[in-house]
């Protein structure tokens, strides 16, 4: 029978060395060769610009995967309001950062550190009460189509519409694009 395990101090060795360790690697020379490199988006307006998203709303954009239909931003809602209804053909998760947000169909209010996740097929109508609105980190997979407020058809945005969202505002506005973002 499997015992489980019941020792809970297990963590990282200690260590104040600061040094760089080199870990066996047995794939070291092909990870170099066809691997490819992790990325960072720092907290400057020029790694990533707030762009606006509808009158109340901005999007920073921090990844895009073409691979995967993969897109990860912060979606903040500047003050209370509506973000449209959607429709999931992906998986989301999402972690509220500031302010709070709910969904007209579900009886949950997300505060910072709140965790959300979305599945395909779910249909659902963002909404910020806070008075200084939220914003909101997601890592998301699959197109989300947009209806208004009766029911019909808006648009669909996917990694290719979030990806054009950024590229056409820096376009725009002179900034140059930030290949840290494309993952
Ligand atoms: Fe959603």
């Amino acid at each position: 029978m499997y015992d489980e395990p019941t020792d809970f101090s297990k963590a990282p060795p200690p260590s104040d060395a600061y040094r760089i360790v080199e870990v066996p690697d047995p794939f070291r020379e092909l990870q170099a060769r066809r691997g490819v490199a992790g990325t960072f988006v720092g907290t400057d307006p020029g790694d990533s610009p707030w762009i606006p998203f509808g009158p109340n709303a901005a999007i920073r954009h921090l990844a895009f995967d073409v691979r995967n239909n993969i897109f990860s931003n912060i979606l903040w809602i500047k003050k209370p309001g509506v973000i449209g209804t959607h429709y999931h053909r992906g998986q989301i998760v999402m972690l509220c950062l500031e302010g709070s947000a709910r969904y007209l169909e579900y009886d949950w209010v997300a505060t910072p550190g709140g965790f959300i996740q979305e599945v395909p097929g779910e249909a659902h109508t963002l909404v910020t009460d806070h008075p200084e609105g939220t914003k909101l980190f997601g890592w998301m997979q699959g197109a989300i189509d947009f209806y208004d407020d009766e029911a019909k058809f808006a648009f669909t945005a996917d990694v290719w519409w979030f990806m054009n969202h950024y590229e056409t505002y820096c376009r725009e506005n002179g900034i140059e694009i930030n290949e840290q973002l494309y993952i």
